[in-house]
């Protein structure tokens, strides 16, 4: 079972008063990782500011120099961040690694690695952690096996497994079963040493990001409808891939923690510069608005294909809404800090859709119930829904712990809502914030929270 890491380490968030300040959250890690795997087959060296640098993202770059790949750091002022920097190695480029790929606990990093591998000829292991371990692939396996590559996984289609990358790939065309970024990325990436054209067809629009890059890069990138709300998007085979500046905006997922954290903590004020706010990751900012959140989008620009802008963020009265199932895909990650929102609004806020939660870093909507409870906040859950029952007033929480599962936003959700309920809340592992959020508990501290290390029992 994977309920903690081996050296676990519990957080205390004590309630706390108006958070006020700027945060500078850290990169997006999307872009980041889809920014050094395109960077790495292109041709020239490609500067990369702002790259995230936790975990996830480090685990990508370790696997590429294991390909052969070579990836330097400089630091840079604080705004700025370091710059990295890579010497792509081109299409059909990389070479066989010689050890293990070890993607630790992110799913972007080895389902669209796998992408990339498919149609190289060469083979290749990968493995992860003890969450990574138990998340499906069969869902890049299938498709990735009609262009061509062979893999052996363990038993259900799971990591670790190794990929033969195919000598002669083929162009498939792929309707996803699931609306999922990270499959249709994945054979994107695998059509790029593809001769011809490799098209998916999504369910459900995903966010972009890939194929944003790509084009960044020089690639023939098509899209266009296919029904309400569905996409079809083509990749043309063999580009000239050639490298770019890429400037990595905050992430929009990483900033939701502390926008939560202000809406909720009465008399807060903060700005949040850079934030990505590309449409097809910001329902959770539709949704709070619609809630009664006072959020602003100032200075609103495009960066590298990718619009951003700073956001102010002030306490708000937040009341309950129904929450479309056609508006998970752009808020698939942020479930964990709406539920702390909709603890703290008045009424009933319900949430459908949520199928994808049971396979994300941990079953997501069985941490989300555990963390309520906890925190002593009403729910119903049932199939694919929650509905989190709020009532106005700042929840109570008793002395129970909340389960975190190696999930990085269940520890950091819940660490928002001990900031503004009734007493502390304590979280029995913070250690995989890091993945996605390294400088969490400063930043937070920074703006006023008080968050520490729990105290032994
Ligand atoms: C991601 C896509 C989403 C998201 C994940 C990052 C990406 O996963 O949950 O954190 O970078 O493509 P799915 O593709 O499984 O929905």
């Amino acid at each position: 079972m994977m309920t903690e890491t081996e050296h676990p380490q519990p957080l205390t968030s004590h309630p706390t008063g108006a958070l006020k300040g700027s945060a500078l959250v850290p990169g997006d890690k999307s872009i980041s990782h889809r920014a050094l795997m395109i960077g790495a087959i292109s041709v020239g060296r490609t500067r990369i500011t702002g790259l995230l640098e936790g975990e996830d993202v480090r685990a990508t770059a370790a696997a590429l120099r294991r390909l052969g790949v070579t990836i330097t750091q400089e630091d840079g002022t604080r705004e700025d961040g370091a710059t990295t920097t890579i010497d792509g190695v081109g299409l059909s480029g990389l070479a066989a690694p010689a050890a293990v790929l070890d993607l630790g606990n992110s799913g972007t990093g080895a389902r669209l690695l796998l992408g990339l591998l498919a149609t190289h000829s060469l083979v290749a292991q990968l493995t992860g952690d003890a969450s990574l371990v138990t998340r499906p692939m069969n869902r890049v396996i299938e498709p990735l096996s009609r262009m061509g590559a062979g893999f052996t996984a363990r038993d259900g289609g799971r990591l670790p497994l190794t990929v033969i990358g195919a000598r002669l790939p083929v162009p498939i065309t792929y309707q996803l079963p699931v609306a999922s970024a990270q499959v249709k990325s994945a054979i994107l990436l695998a059509g790029l040493n593809t001769p011809g054209e490799t098209t998916v067809i999504e369910p459900q629009a995903t966010r972009d990001h890939t194929e944003l890059m790509l084009r960044h890069f020089g690639a023939r990138v098509t899209v266009t409808d296919a029904g309400p709300g569905a996409r079809r998007i083509t990749v043309g085979g063999h580009p000239e891939l050639e490298a770019r500046p890429v400037r990595v905006p905050a992430d929009p997922s990483s900033a939701a923690f502390a926008a939560v954290a202000a809406l909720i903590v009465p008399g807060s004020d903060i700005t949040i510069p850079n934030v990505g706010i590309n449409p097809l990751r910001t329902g959770l900012y539709t949704t709070l608005i619609e809630m009664g959140a006072d959020i602003a989008f100032g200075n609103q620009r495009v960066d590298a294909g990718e619009p951003v802008a700073d956001l102010r963020v002030r306490a708000s009265s937040l009341s309950g809404v129904e929450v479309p199932a056609a508006r998970a895909p752009s808020m698939i990650d942020e479930y964990p800090i709406l539920a702390v929102a909709a603890a703290f609004a008045e009424g009933p806020t319900t949430m459908g859709g949520l199928a994808e939660l049971r396979v994300k870093e941990s079953d997501r909507i069985k941490a989300i119930t555990g963390g309520l409870a906890a925190i002593g906040s009403e729910f119903e859950e049932g199939g694919d829904r929650l509905t989190v029952l709020g009532t106005g007033r700042p929840p109570r929480p008793g002395k129970a712990t909340v389960a975190t599962q190696l999930d990085h936003r269940i520890a950091m959700s819940f660490l928002v809502a001990g900031m503004a309920a009734e007493a502390p809340v304590t979280v029995d592992d913070g250690s995989a914030i890091a993945t996605s959020f390294p400088g969490f508990t400063d930043l937070m501290n920074g703006l006023g929270a008080s968050i520490g290390e729990a105290a032994a029992e």
